[in-house]
């Protein structure tokens, strides 16, 4: 997963290219490089680790004539993160530069092919190999667009990417293959890049790309192609709302912090348009759905965060919703042959929209005849537009590696569509349980901006006291067994700290043999059918000399007393709303344990923004 930016206008091109990669350092950030044209000479700089080390290297370089040129910041895929391998790549006689995000499942054998003809390769990698095979193509074809085209024919995988030669001065080529890319379209210039953050300050214009497309680029002329053929495609031009601001830190350390800050705006933003009425005739209108046969059953697929959102609203689906649901990790799932009916339906859930073991999730389930339901917050993006209906989180830009506002709009959206399906069953069936959380969801915002500010302060208290243990279990029952997970995946991957999320009836099964003062427990025992079963698994922990935090609620404004070393008192509020009371607690104790630590609290080392490989 890669962050890559084009561009051909009037402004000279690097400065933009070096701004554009700072956007996309999320996506990756192992190494990065420029290609540009200087008086008829393709000029390629490149450097390993961080973006500044690319620009010490262009201080020393006159490259203010340049207004095309190609950017990239990698995520190492094959071969290491060394400067040989940084992108750009250069074809066998250096007349062609390439940036690419993806893989390229048969670049040996292609490489097979070119060595045997002579070709030597500077780097390890697949995007090497095609820049080679584009140049090879180039000498059996009448231009540049058919050998780049003819090229991509032949590559088998995953692809977003951009091509630049002073063969055609001031143009750039893009094509994409299951990896986001996208245009920008500006006055007298156009932009391409992988994500939208890339080129904001200069349009709101863009034109989203397809799998199969290839788009040639001069100034703010466009055409777009299909690769199959080379017969144009028509495309739209879409205004995204979005402003620099949102994808700015706002004043806040990091885009992490920033970004659980924003979830009272993500829950108003998620439900706008989607309640009518209020009080006991509050409803909801979901209208992506109203087209799409109620599933006689829901199959869940998602990764990571995702995941645990969904596991999360399960509980909901099927008791408010109505519809026997199930879940599977999309890696499992695309590889286990599933067995799915016409009258069921696949939901997958992704922030990016491009998490490719997902996107197969969903491809599976289409080839199986099955409707697929997207949730997604990236408009346009792959998942997003492959799914047979799309319902959008409506988020705005989540920058941080480490996923937060993302789950709170997923699960409010699940949320509304548990009520959904419960307006549409025709069983017999009890609206006020329906109603009673739809009102709750609304006083959401209110309830959320009133607590967060006090809440990183507690979570800053906790931090000190418990960021050198080794290791943290995470417990809970219910939806609150989904919050264990998703809190101990957000320690783990933000303070490396080794931490397990667990269903707290589970703990008696083996894990409590781990269990000492070394090992510390965080319990969600929220105020639920459940709190009794949590309290005495709290015990069970205690009589062990385990060290506990016990995240518990306030009822008629007394806080229970557990015997617990630590206990952090949320306020009282409505089952389902208590849970987006909790995980900001989760998300806000990992992101101080992790900058107490002084860790990479938006770019956690291994981690990538979307996995878009698999
Ligand atoms: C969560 O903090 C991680 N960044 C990761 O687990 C993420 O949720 C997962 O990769 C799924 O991403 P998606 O929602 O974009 O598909």
């Amino acid at each position: 997963m890669c962050g890559i930016i084009g561009y051909s206008g009037h402004r000279p091109a690097v400065p933009l290219l070096v701004e554009g990669l700072h956007r996309l350092e999320y996506r990756g950030y192992d190494s990065s490089g420029v290609a540009f044209e200087q008086a008829g000479k393709l000029q390629v700089v490149k450097a390993a680790g961080k973006l500044s080390a690319l620009e010490s290297k262009l201080a020393s370089n006159a490259f203010h004539l340049a207004t095309a040129g190609i950017g990239h910041t990698r995520w190492a895929t094959h071969g290491l993160p060394v400067e040989r391998n940084a992108h750009p790549h250069l074809s066998q006689d250096g007349k062609l530069a390439i940036i690419h995000n993806g893989i390229i499942e048969n670049f040996q054998e292609i490489k097979d092919e070119l060595l045997a003809k002579g070709h030597t390769f500077l780097s390890d990698t697949d995007t090497e190999v095609l820049a080679h095979l584009i140049g090879e193509e180039r000498e059996h074809s009448p231009n540049l667009r058919e050998a780049f085209a003819r090229a991509l024919r032949r590559a088998h995988g995953a692809y977003a990417v951009v091509l630049l030669s002073p063969e055609e001065p001031g143009i750039i080529y893009a094509a994409r293959m299951a990896a986001p890319l996208l245009m920008g379209v500006g006055v007298g210039e156009c932009f391409v890049a992988s994500d939208i953050p890339a080129f904001l300050p200069y349009t709101r214009e863009v034109v989203f790309l397809e799998d199969g497309e290839l788009a040639r680029i001069e100034g703010s002329k466009w055409e777009v192609f299909s690769l199959a053929d080379l017969s144009p495609v028509e495309k739209t031009v879409n205004h995204v709302p979005w402003d620099m601001q949102a994808a700015a830190k706002d004043g806040y350390k990091h885009f992490m912090l920033k970004e659980i800050m924003e979830q009272p705006r993500v829950v108003t933003d998620c439900l706008s348009g989607r309640l009518v009425g209020q009080g006991d005739s509050l409803r909801v209108q979901l209208g992506e759905l109203d087209a799409f046969p109620v599933p006689s059953r829901l199959h869940i697929v998602a990764c990571g965060t995702s995941y645990n959102a969904g596991l999360w609203g399960r509980e909901l689906l099927e008791n408010i919703g109505g519809i026997p649901t199930d879940l599977d990790i999309a890696s499992e799932f695309r590889y286990r042959d599933p067995i799915l009916r016409p009258d069921e339906a696949v939901m997958v859930i992704s922030q990016s929209g491009e998490t490719a073991d997902t996107l197969a999730a969903l491809r599976l389930a289409k080839e199986k005849g099955c409707k697929v339901i997207g949730l997604c917050n990236v408009v346009g993006s792959s998942i997003a537009r492959e799914a047979d209906v799309v319902v959008y989180t409506q988020a705005g830009p989540e920058i941080s590696v480490a996923s937060t506002k993302a789950m709170c709009s997923q699960m409010t959206l699940i949320a509304l569509m548990a009520a959904y399906y419960g307006q549409r069953r025709t069983d017999a069936f009890d609206p006020s349980a329906s109603v009673k959380m739809l009102n709750a969801l609304a006083a959401l915002p209110a309830q959320l901006a009133a607590v967060l500010p006090t809440m990183q302060e507690r979570a800053a208290q906790l931090a000190l006291r418990f960021a050198s243990s080794r290791s943290f279990f995470y417990l809970g029952r219910g939806q609150c067994h989904a919050l264990a997970l998703e809190g101990a995946l957000k320690l783990k991957e933000l303070s490396y700290i080794h931490a397990e999320g667990y269903a707290s009836g589970e703990m008696k099964h083996g894990p409590i043999a781990l269990i000492d003062p070394q090992f510390p427990t965080l319990a969600l025992a929220l105020d639920d059918a459940l709190f009794p079963k949590v309290k005495s698994n709290i015990q069970e922990v205690l009589a062990r000399q385990g060290r506990v935090i016990a995240l518990v609620q306030e009822k008629d404004g007394v806080a229970p007393e557990l015997g617990v070393e630590e206990q952090w008192v949320l306020p009282e509020a409505h089952p389902v709303a208590a849970s987006f009371l909790a995980l900001p607690a989760l998300q806000l104790f990992s992101y101080c344990v992790a900058d107490y630590l002084g860790k990479d609290v938006d770019q956690p080392r291994n981690l990538a923004k979307s996995v878009t490989v698999e």
